[in-house]
């Protein structure tokens, strides 16, 4: 694999000189979206357009151990949980004295690190002050990655939801304490609907990035 690797840069260093008329396909490729990193986790400044709300999210994507934890803080109000496991079930939980807990269980995994794969190329814009390459997905995301960096700098919902990637600390992992349910999302009387409507939105988010 290694060889291969360096064998392809070669040629890539070595083809242009020896054929300068060929065109070159790199230079003229559409570029295509930077697969998601493993692990990584991102602080998240997000607007919900739809209902007019702001909310800050730590995202701790862990393709590895299966899961894609997302705490959200919304504006003035309670701290949530919503830890999606890559089995389909997902966990919404708030936590303390008042704690409610929500499972809810989809068909489909967590996003995959290509989920973008497919995406039809727009261009480049500027956006949150970033020059950015611009993909769309099946009229339902509009996902925004620096030209420079690659890291990605905004994504859109096709329901308002716009998402600004604040911090994007690749290989960062959350403590596996931090992704335990509290019990009594496992007894029924506790269990209470959980801001239901956002569940089945994400659920819905769900089914389209898998
Ligand atoms: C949130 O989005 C709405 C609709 O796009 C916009 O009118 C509003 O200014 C945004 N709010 C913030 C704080 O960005
Ligand atoms: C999926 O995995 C999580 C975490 O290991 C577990 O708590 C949950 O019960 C599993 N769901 C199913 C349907 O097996």
């Amino acid at each position: 694999m290694f060889l291969k690797l360096n064998l392809l840069c070669l040629a890539s260093l070595i083809l242009p000189l020896v054929c300068p008329s060929t065109e070159w396909p790199r230079s003229t490729s559409t570029p295509t979206p930077s697969p998601w990193p493993e692990q990584f986790h991102a602080l998240l400044y997000m607007n919900l357009s739809s209902s007019q709300t702001l909310q800050i999210t730590h995202l701790w994507y862990d393709w590895r151990k299966g899961r894609n934890v997302n705490i959200i803080q919304k504006q003035l109000g309670e701290l949530q949980y919503d830890v999606e496991w890559n089995n389909g079930t997902s966990f919404y939980y708030t936590l303390g004295a008042q704690g409610a807990c929500e499972i809810m269980y989809f068909e489909v995994g967590i996003p995959r690190p290509d989920f973008l794969d497919g995406a039809d190329y727009l261009g480049t814009t500027v956006t949150d002050g970033f020059l950015c390459n611009v993909w769309e997905k099946v009229d339902f995301i509009w996902y925004y990655e620096d030209v420079l960096t690659g890291r990605p700098v905004r994504w859109d919902f096709y329901d308002g939801i716009s998402t600004h990637v604040i911090t994007f600390e690749v290989g960062a992992v959350l403590q596996d304490s931090l992704t335990q349910a509290p019990s009594y999302c496992f007894s029924q009387e506790r269990e209470k609907l959980l801001n239901a409507d956002r569940a089945f939105k994400e659920g819905g988010h769900r089914y389209f990035l898998v």
